[in-house]
């Protein structure tokens, strides 16, 4: 058994399943995301830093990764709240989470 991210979580195929990040703008959430994205994975990244976290987000889906972005300070209950509805919906169908707007189709929640 090799040192992989599969391993690492005892997981045997993550492709397509999604990450949700929190601090994922930068650091060791930045660097777990690109280990979840190199596995195949789509990833919400979460941060309060929201300049960083578009920079990471455009580097990463010029890239090809599949990448949603949420604004979230997870000291926030709302914030995280927030982040939970913005991912289950973002995973039924449309990929664009931003910042409290989510689009799926035609309608959008704030
Ligand atoms: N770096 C280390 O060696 C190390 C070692 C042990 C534990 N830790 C802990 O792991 C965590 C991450 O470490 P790091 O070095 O990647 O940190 P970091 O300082 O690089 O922060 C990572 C990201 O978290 C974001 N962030 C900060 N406060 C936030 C908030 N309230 N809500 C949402 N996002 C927020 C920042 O904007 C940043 O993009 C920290 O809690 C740190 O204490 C780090």
């Amino acid at each position: 058994m090799g040192n992989t991210i599969e391993n690492t979580l005892g997981m045997s195929d993550l492709t397509g399943k999604v990450a949700v990040i929190t601090g994922g703008a930068s650091g060791i959430g930045l660097g777990l995301a690109e280990e979840f994205i190199g596995a195949g994975m789509k990833v919400v990244l979460a941060d309060i830093d929201e300049p960083r976290l578009r920079d990471v987000e455009s580097r990463l889906t010029e890239s090809g990764a599949e990448v949603a972005t949420v604004v979230c300070n997870t000291t926030s209950e709302a914030d995280v709240r927030w982040l939970g509805l913005a991912t289950r919906v973002g995973s039924c169908g449309s990929r664009v989470v931003q910042q409290r707007g989510i689009k799926l189709g035609s309608v959008t929640l704030e």
